[in-house]
């Protein structure tokens, strides 16, 4: 294959299978010069061909080199771009299972059937799992997911069962999963798709990618995304960053990350030029984000440092007035989602500015607030209903 997948902390190559260094470090995937022209993408996106219609392998060359035979496709991606009150809102919970994960785990799971895996594993807050099981369950491969016991909304739970993945659930929060995950995946022999697995992150670099055609490769001034385990945050920088060794764009927008207060390690770094890595016990209502100690540090401090971006925090008020808001757009997200929104108002930020929406509305009913209004089936009592809501707006 024409990638190879290299160790960013000492540079050595590893085996195709290989998830990270014996060293410690991260990997990533490296590869020639794309040199194919962003006029290409424009012509697939009309196609009617699966592999063109999948937001992901229309971009194929800067993704993975497997044959068309080989790729496990739903299809996903192609997901809209929204412009509301002059922000755009890119929607990837509109991908097959609800949110972005889709956009890496097609990739991984393509990667798994190449190099011959038989079961496939990751740590997940819900989201990465219900993907992970869709995804396996179309190749035909074991799926095994450990989640935090009661710390994942019930519907990214449903979706994993149903999908027919072994369900672990760990005493413990997802620092803890991902840990055992990881150790699990060495010693018998899972293959991890967490995002640490770098083909993860070569398949969600084209949520921005794909951004960037939307915007007819005109960049935006901020790329605006949540960080929790900081595998989008990744993906992005490196996304932006071949898009313009490609030629695809003149210049960098900048990546804006945010993350909930109660779950902000990252945001502790960054105040700290990345100086050390924070650990922390995280707490926050948008459980998709509910990470203490990210495993994609390294690669993410690179994405902000190489975009000059900013990292910043958001406090579970903010971010679920955000949630409203955006619902109220007729939009939707989940809490997560909603922290770019959050961000960008506590930021101030201005100019061009999509914010990334990673995760569907239906994925965490426990965090709508509102009431709904019982009645008996008669009409005085819809008119007693209509004159006593209109004070409170609904
Ligand atoms: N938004 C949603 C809806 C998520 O599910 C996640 C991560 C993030 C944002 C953060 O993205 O980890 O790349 O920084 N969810 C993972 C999961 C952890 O298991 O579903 P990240």
């Amino acid at each position: 294959m024409s990638e190879s997948l290299v160790c960013i902390r000492c540079s050595r190559e590893l085996a195709p299978s290989a998830i990270q260094c014996d060293c410690g470090g991260l990997l990533e995937i490296r590869r020639p010069p794309l040199t194919v022209p962003r006029s290409r993408f424009d012509e697939r996106r009309a196609s009617r061909r699966t592999i063109d219609q999948s937001g992901v392998w229309r971009f194929r060359e800067g993704v993975l080199s497997a044959s068309e035979a080989q790729i496990i496709t739903h299809p996903e991606g192609s997901t809209r771009l929204y412009e509301r009150g002059g922000i755009w809102f890119k929607h990837e919970g509109e991908n097959p299972t609800g949110s972005f994960k889709d956009r890496g785990m097609t990739v991984a799971i393509t990667q798994a059937v190449r190099i011959g895996a038989r079961a496939v594993a990751c740590a997940s807050t819900g989201n990465t799992s219900a993907s992970l099981a869709a995804y396996a369950a179309q190749a035909g491969l074991r799926a095994v997911v450990f989640v935090p016991l009661g710390k994942v909304a019930a519907g990214k739970l449903a979706q994993t069962l149903a999908y027919g993945a072994l369900c672990l659930q760990i005493r413990g929060d997802f620092d803890a999963a991902m840990r055992l995950v990881r150790e699990a995946s060495s010693r018998l022999g899972l293959y991890l798709v967490n995002s640490i697995n770098p083909f993860r992150i070569e398949g969600q670099k084209t949520i921005v990618w794909e951004l960037l055609q939307d915007l007819a490769w005109e960049p935006p001034d901020w790329i605006v995304v949540p960080a929790g385990n900081l595998g989008n945050t990744s993906a992005f920088g490196k996304a932006l960053v071949e898009a313009r060794e490609a030629g695809w764009i003149d210049r960098l927008p900048r990546i804006a990350a945010i993350q909930a207060h109660g779950a902000n390690p990252f945001y502790r770094g960054f105040r700290e030029h990345f100086a050390r890595r924070h650990r922390i016990e995280a707490e926050t209502v948008a459980s998709a984000i509910r990470i203490g100690d990210p495993v994609s540090w390294e690669r993410a401090a690179a994405a902000i440092r190489a975009t000059d971006g900013v990292v910043e925090e958001v406090t579970d008020a903010e971010l679920m007035a955000a949630k409203r808001d955006i619902d109220r757009m007729g939009i939707g997200c989940e809490p997560a989602s909603a922290a770019t929104l959050a961000g960008v108002r506590k930021l101030n930020l201005t100019g061009r500015v999509v914010c990334v929406l990673t995760g569907n509305l239906l994925k965490d009913t426990d965090a709508i607030p509102g009431e709904v209004v019982e009645i008996d089936p008669d009409i005085d009592a819809v008119e007693r209903a209509l004159r006593e809501t209109r004070a409170g707006g609904q």
